[in-house]
């Protein structure tokens, strides 16, 4: 059977496929369906911090499969309860609204700011991303992913990163948040600044909007810390994380702070949200994250990787950037076409905007794996063909 070809066929086509078919992994590696390996820079676009198959994740999963899957929130549930004593206590914020996906917590968040607050307006960043559907896609700024969408949301607004100024011009007594990435990974790895953030935090507080924090890219250890906001003594009213919280598992969560406080019944919902399955598998991925250390690991070999990637000597580097595991390196040229060639080398990773190179490793990746990923950058970027 040629997967290729059948997958193609029956896709709905909104995704750009990278001409290889991945059938098994284990930690930092993935293989293709002919037993090549390639070193995973994608990470399941920052799902796979632990790695791929962890037998600790896989045996949770396995033995929860087995006692209980489905358990709407209309009632208790052991591993539920569990686990949102574990996030809660790990965040600082006192509650949680568990769901399925980023782009749902992302939903929750601007829902409950406007119910807690009264208010409708949301300022967003140029350059942010914050997921697909209706809302979360009114706060992303990419034009190619909203225009075919129009009219949006309305009420939502978009201010330079970074620039404390133009943020505090837009924050109004109608907004209800500022949503914000502690570092802006799809937009093309841009880190935040300790001023801008601490002080988009004093905007809020003094004007009585709420601050939202998207994590979904960078907390479980993927910056150097459990979560990235921890990094500048922050403390977010709403947190949106997903992607690793379950060790790959589709889960999602947002983080509600004091402000907040408890919302009325019926408000949101979500048939999957807070399913046992998912609650035992993210209780094991977070012993996981723990055990293994992962945000310091993330934080050290973050450090080492960036350092080495900005010995490479090329034109073709604008700059080299990031926090912890998410780097990403700017280019004068346009990324994809490398990142073909790096495949071919045995290395995956992902584009961030037009420019730039992107690399979310699994956060056990050895230093000897990224030693491999910095000699093949170096020897894609210095190809005269691409
Ligand atoms: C910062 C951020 N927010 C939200 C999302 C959307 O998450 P999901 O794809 O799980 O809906 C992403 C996905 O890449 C993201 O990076």
């Amino acid at each position: 059977m040629d997967i290729a070809a059948v997958e193609d066929r029956h896709s709905s086509g909104v995704y750009t496929k990278r001409g290889v078919t991945i059938v098994r992994g284990e930690g930092a590696l993935l293989w293709d369906e002919q037993g090549k390996e390639y070193i995973d820079c994608v990470g399941g676009q920052g799902a796979a911090n632990l790695g791929h198959a962890n037998a600790a994740v896989a045996a949770a999963m396995a033995t929860q499969a087995q006692r209980l899957i489905s358990c709407p929130e209309i009632f208790h549930n052991d591993r539920r309860s569990e686990l949102m004593e574990r996030l809660t206590m790990l965040a600082g914020l006192p509650r949680v609204f568990l769901c399925n996906s980023g782009t749902e917590a992302v939903e929750a968040a601007f829902k409950f700011s406007r119910v807690a607050t009264g208010r409708t307006e949301i300022v967003a960043a140029m350059r942010g991303f914050h997921g697909r559907t209706m809302g979360a896609l009114s706060a992303t700024w990419n034009k190619a992913y909203r225009e075919p969408f129009m009219p949006l949301v309305p009420g939502f607004r978009h201010v330079p990163y970074n620039n404390l100024g133009a943020l505090d011009q837009a924050v109004t007594a109608d907004t209800s948040a500022v949503i914000l990435e502690i570092v802006q990974g799809e937009g093309g790895v841009f880190p935040g600044t300790r001023e801008y953030l601490q002080g988009a935090q004093t905007v809020c507080r003094r004007s009585g909007a709420l601050l939202i924090i998207d994590e979904v890219q960078t907390a479980f250890g993927r910056t150097g810390k459990m979560f990235a906001f921890q990094h500048y003594d922050l403390q977010p009213d709403l947190v949106c994380v997903a992607k690793s919280i379950a060790g790959g598992l589709p889960m999602g969560a947002l983080l509600i702070g004091e402000a907040v406080g408890v919302l009325p019944g019926h408000i949101h919902g979500s048939t999957f949200g807070g399913n046992p399955l998912a609650c035992a598998t993210s209780l094991a991925a977070l012993d996981e994250i723990e055990r293994l250390e992962l945000p310091r690991r993330a934080a050290e070999n973050g450090e080492y990787f960036l350092a080495n990637l900005r010995q490479i000597d090329t034109p073709v580097v604008r700059e080299v950037r990031g926090l912890g595991l998410l780097v990403g390196i700017e280019l004068r040229r346009k990324a994809a076409p490398f990142l073909q060639v790096l495949m071919e080398d045995g290395v995956l990773a992902l584009t961030a905007g037009m420019n730039v190179i992107r690399f979310l490793p699994p956060l056990v990746i050895t230093r000897e794996q990224l030693d491999r990923v910095t000699g093949s950058v170096a020897h894609v970027l210095a190809q005269p063909v691409v």
